[in-house]
């Protein structure tokens, strides 16, 4: 079996679609909401994880030149889990936005998704706070965690903080993520 990481195609959407419902449940991205992260959105970078045309997984990152990154999705398909994949898929997420001058990497995360947490530790994220009931319907918290790249900043000064307006997500111009 060979995997490839390639960017997301309007043709992927359907896969990718039931993934989020088997993964997310209620929290799923609508295949709508999906559809829309494909427009022309310069600032997305959306990736799958095609192995023999079967999609094993994909990821979304939101990643302004210069500006900070947020990770606005990672997923595997279950019987997939455990192979390296969201690692793969994530490292490729870090290495666009060090093509794109970001100097941090910001994501949320379930308070109660161990797995995702371990990913994003091992691969150099802290958590720097919380938000309250960020997750909905089901108002569970989310971690936030950060990753600083070291890359320079495109401008010297100038807000470049988070937006912390919520809820956010998929179609936001304000970024963050699940
Ligand atoms: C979180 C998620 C993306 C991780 O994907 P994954 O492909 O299983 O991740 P990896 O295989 O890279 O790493 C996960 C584990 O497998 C292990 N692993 C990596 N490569 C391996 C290999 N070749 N053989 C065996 N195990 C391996 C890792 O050490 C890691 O173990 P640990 O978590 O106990 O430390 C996946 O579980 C998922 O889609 N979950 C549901 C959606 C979700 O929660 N997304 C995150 C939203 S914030």
């Amino acid at each position: 079996m060979t995997l490839t990481l390639r960017h997301m195609r309007r043709s992927d959407l359907a896969m990718v679609a039931a993934m989020e419902e088997d993964l997310f449940g209620e929290e799923a991205w609508s295949p709508g909401m999906l559809a829309s992260e494909l427009g022309d959105l310069p600032d997305r970078f959306y990736l799958v994880a095609d192995e023999d045309g079967q999609i094993a997984g994909y990821a979304g990152l939101l990643a302004p030149m210069g500006e900070h990154a947020d990770v606005l999705t990672i997923a595997v398909a279950r019987p997939r889990w455990g192979l390296g994949i969201g690692t793969a898929l994530l490292e490729a997420l870090v290495a666009e936005t060090a093509r794109r001058g970001c100097p941090e990497i910001y994501l949320e995360v379930r308070v109660d998704n161990d797995r995702a947490q371990r990913l994003y530790r091992r691969y150099g994220f802290n958590a720097v706070g919380l938000r309250r009931g960020y997750y909905q319907p089901s108002g569970t918290d989310a971690v936030v965690m950060r990753r600083v790249t070291g890359a320079p900043a495109a401008r010297a000064s100038g807000s470049t903080g988070r937006d912390t307006s919520w809820p956010r997500g998929p179609g936001s111009t304000a970024g963050g993520g699940r």
